[in-house]
């Protein structure tokens, strides 16, 4: 449902839990125990990666993750074939689905929808009769917004990366004018009826303008406070990304 107002929803990702798992080949850290962590901390949706690579989350994760968490799983992939029949088969709450190249560190670009609307159609159709809220993780360009709403998508997330990195770089003009772009974009979304989330690179420091945009329902987070848990742990890093989230949003 696309909305104006209301609680904004933060979405925690975990697999970087995963990824310090995986540096050891053994079974700990256990993605679940922090998605456990992180809805006891607040956090209204757990967003889990499934790529195509299993570099990080595996597919028992997932299931570990539909069995054991009480708040809704995004669960992101790519669009294959694959992943079709695995969204088929859990049922998660929602998918957002991303661009996805096996040599890149994090998903780098936006999926380009505008250029791939049939093939992108016929993927959602049947995750719509399913009931599930398919997401498309897109660039703030109006083409892929437009696009987005014409193949049946509920959701888009618009990717936040470049507005991060200009911010980390303290190029605050430049990132002044992305969040501009931003703000364009979440504002046409919500026009065409999709609901507006915003992801990527997002931490204490650049959330606050983001949190701000009052079209957008849900932020997903993952790596900065997976970082952060390292000093001060899950819950705090959690609560203290929902104190800024909230502020902002009020308007503070
Ligand atoms: N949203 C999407 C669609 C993503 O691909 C990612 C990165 O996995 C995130 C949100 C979270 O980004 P970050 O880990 O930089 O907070």
């Amino acid at each position: 449902m696309a909305g104006s107002s209301g609680k904004l929803r933060l979405g925690v990702n975990i697999d970087h839990v995963a990824t310090v798992r995986n540096a050891r080949g053994s079974m700990w850290p256990e993605p679940l125990r922090a998605a456990l962590l992180a809805e006891a901390a607040g956090a209204d949706g757990i967003t889990a990666h499934l790529r195509e690579d299993r570099r990080h989350i595996r597919d028992a994760d997932i299931e570990a993750l539909m069995a054991g968490i009480g708040i809704p799983l995004n669960f992101e992939c790519a669009a294959t074939a694959e992943m079709q029949m695995l969204i088929l088969k859990h049922q998660p709450h929602a998918v957002c689905l991303v661009p996805e190249k096996r040599e890149e560190r994090t998903t780098e670009g936006g999926l380009d929808v505008a250029s791939d609307q049939n093939r992108l159609g016929d993927f959602v159709a049947p995750l719509r009769e399913a009931g599930i809220r398919v997401s498309m993780f897109i660039a703030h360009d109006p083409r892929q917004i437009e696009a987005s709403a014409r193949i049946g998508a509920a959701v888009v997330e618009l990717h936040a990366g470049l507005y991060s990195e200009l911010h980390a770089e303290g190029r605050f003009e430049a990132a002044d004018a992305e969040l501009a772009a931003l703000r364009r974009g979440a504002a046409l979304a919500h026009k065409r009826g999709l609901e507006v989330h915003v992801g990527h690179g997002l931490t204490y420091d650049n959330v606050a303008p983001v949190a701000a945009i009052s079209q957008v329902m849900e932020l997903n987070i993952g790596h900065f406070l997976i970082g952060e848990a390292i000093f001060v742990g899950l819950e705090e890093a959690i609560a203290e990304m929902r104190r800024r989230m909230d502020l902002a949003r009020a308007g503070a």
